[in-house]
């Protein structure tokens, strides 16, 4: 045989085999995916560009000047933002919002169904009677994706009760500056958190599969580099080489992507002074390219609008960086609406200055991501998912969660765990039967708000009543008068509810806790009782008068509704196991101080947490 033969045979051969493999993983990947990429040409082929754009188009229900523009304009999604809840806020409530915007979506000529959107973070925190979980802080330091992915999970059957099948969540940043409003958003202020307990709120979401009827879409935001600006300013500029960008806040993507997730939301923040909803190489070279991400990517609230001072140059922008779905919180009453972004985008196409190439793009990843979740079978709510809306089986998954997720900073005198048989504990402090504090912002209204603001939680006080019973007299005493001749105190205090930049502690602000607050746990210290103090937080704050005034403390973050769990913990069911998902700093003067173990800078190490 000459050598050429055998040359071209072997070639031939190892092309074979070299084939194999990839004609195998093609099998085996198209299997699924591509019925779903069938279903999604076959559409697109129909489509007409206003049905197109349409797709492209998310709108706040409030900004819709009638339910019948989702009709109209062919709309292919709907959210609620934060403020933007149905004025029946219960489970049924909300089913109905959901469950009649669909019906519109069933007049159109196509019938695609709807996306509905809202930002259930931290359990559907828009419902009243939902279980509302710890934030993301405390589920970092939990460091256990079984409980994330656990929460993520209740959070989905909760959120099918209502028919909504999409949460803007989960926020993947990674906070390194405290000073920031939405630090608690964050797992914490390493990579490795973000990397770990992302997927594992992806997995809780999404499930196996997209379809499953206990799945929900999950959005992993805010892309990239949202917990990295200077100063911790929100939406504020994250200045670093590019390097750094993908060291500290490009692995929460990978390893979401990796998971599976479907839908992505940038950042309203810069890179190095460029917006990331205008940018180009992050959005689509990177993202889409380098990474494989196939899903699409929904903008945050009117945040193209930040791009320049002209609406149709937004759009342009926007749409061919990368953006495939647009979020529009302005009804036809006020400036870059709904209809001037139709209009605008349907302009620019026309004008050639966006290719119908990007426009088809955009619409195929929407449509395909809607044929993965069957969506056009599961378009309304399920009655038998909305009455385990707040069910106790729910409620004691998420105390679970918070058993997991409290820090032990300090435990002198063995104060902590209390004793069961103790005969008169005081429960002091503002924050002792507030569940608004407890669950901090995001939670029905945007911001949070203090006191009763949800139904069907446990306070801390009424937590301990519980688990104490009726042969112990428990005194609560807010302002922190009375503790004398007491055998141990617990103080609750904690900063009061707050989102986004709302939170944010800049220039001469500092992380203080409420004077009313510290005033009480000083009131219960002069009365020389032992003082076990649970801190509300979203982050680090100025522990120093905290430290001098107890025994023991219990950093909390914002656990949710099951006060439940903290009980467990300050009575010993429960050994805390929690640890830091921040380094904690001395003063303002030390932030930032990430991966810090100098003692004149930091006040606990990233990583502290004692226990019994
Ligand atoms: C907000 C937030 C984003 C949220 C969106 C919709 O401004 O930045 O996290 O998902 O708007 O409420």
């Amino acid at each position: 045989m000459t050598m050429t033969a055998r040359t071209i045979l072997t070639c031939l051969f190892v092309s074979a085999a070299a084939l194999l493999p990839v004609v195998a993983s093609v099998r085996t990947f198209a299997a699924g995916d591509d019925d779903h990429s069938a279903t999604a040409e076959k559409q697109l082929r129909e489509m007409t560009l206003d049905e197109k754009i349409g797709q492209m188009t998310q709108v706040d229900l409030k900004a819709l000047k009638d339910l019948g523009d989702i009709a109209k304009y062919s709309l292919g999604s709907i959210l609620c933002g934060g403020n933007s809840d149905p004025d029946d806020i219960t489970a049924a409530g909300w089913a109905k919002a959901q469950d009649d915007c669909q019906g519109q979506a069933l007049k159109t000529r196509l019938k695609i169904p709807l996306l509905f959107g809202v930002d259930a973070v931290h359990g559907h925190n828009n419902v009243d009677g939902a279980v509302i979980f710890p934030h993301n802080i405390g589920l970092g330091a939990s460091r256990d994706p079984a409980v994330v992915e656990k929460a993520a999970r209740i959070t989905a059957r909760e959120m099918i009760g209502t028919g909504i099948r999409w949460t803007f969540a989960p926020c993947v940043a990674v906070a390194r500056n405290e000073r920031w409003g939405r630090t608690y958003e964050s797992f914490g202020e390493r990579p490795e958190l973000a990397a770990e307990l992302g997927p594992a709120a992806v997995r809780g979401l999404q499930g196996d599969s997209l379809a499953a009827a206990e799945s929900v879409l999950a959005c992993v935001k805010h892309y990239v580099g949202d917990g990295g600006t200077t100063d911790g300013q929100d939406q504020g500029n994250t200045e670093c080489d590019e390097k750094t960008l993908r060291q500290i806040h490009l692995p929460g993507y990978v390893a979401a992507i990796k998971q599976g997730a479907a839908s992505i939301m940038p950042s309203y923040s810069s890179w190095n002074g460029k917006k990331l909803h205008g940018h180009k190489y992050l959005l689509t070279d990177l993202l889409k390219g380098e990474l494989g991400f196939d899903g699409f990517l929904i903008s945050d609230w009117a945040a193209i609008d930040q791009l320049g001072p002209d609406y149709k140059a937004d759009i342009e922008q926007s749409i061919n960086a990368g953006l495939d779905m647009v979020m529009i919180p302005n009804g036809p009453d006020k400036p870059n609406n709904y209809v001037e972004f139709v209009t605008k985008l349907k302009e620019l196409v026309n004008e050639g200055k966006v290719p119908m190439s990007r426009i088809d793009d955009a619409v195929r990843r929407i449509l395909k991501v809607k044929a993965k979740m069957n969506l056009a079978d599961r378009r309304f709510s399920d009655p038998g998912l909305k009455a385990k809306v707040g069910s106790a089986e729910h409620r004691e998954v998420a105390r679970d969660c918070v058993r997991k997720t409290l820090v032990l900073l300090k435990n002198e005198k063995k104060v902590l765990p209390l004793s069961k048989s103790i005969k008169k504990l005081v429960v002091a402090g503002p924050a002792a039967d507030d569940i608004g504090i407890q669950c901090g912002g995001w939670t029905i209204p945007w911001q949070g708000a203090t006191g009763n603001v949800i139904h069907g939680g446990t306070t801390v006080l009424a937590a301990l009543k519980e688990a104490l019973g009726p042969g112990v007299e428990i005194v609560h005493s807010p302002d922190g008068s009375g503790a004398t001749g007491a055998d141990a105190a617990v103080v609750v205090i904690g900063e009061r509810p707050y989102a986004e930049m709302f939170g944010d502690r800049r220039g001469d602000k500092d992380l203080s806790l409420p004077a009313e607050d510290l005033a009480a746990l000083k009131k219960v210290r002069e009365a020389g009782v032992p003082v076990a103090t649970v801190v509300f937080s979203g982050r680090p704050v100025l522990l120093d008068p905290v430290i001098a005034s107890s025994d023991a403390i219990l950093a909390a973050w914002l656990p949710g509704t099951e006060g439940r769990g903290i009980a467990d913990v300050l009575l010993g069911d429960y050994k805390p196991t929690a640890k830091l998902p921040h380094t904690w700093p001395l003063g303002m003067a030390q932030i930032p101080c990430n991966n810090e173990y100098n003692a004149d800078v930091v006040l606990f190490r990233f990583g502290f947490g004692l226990t019994y």
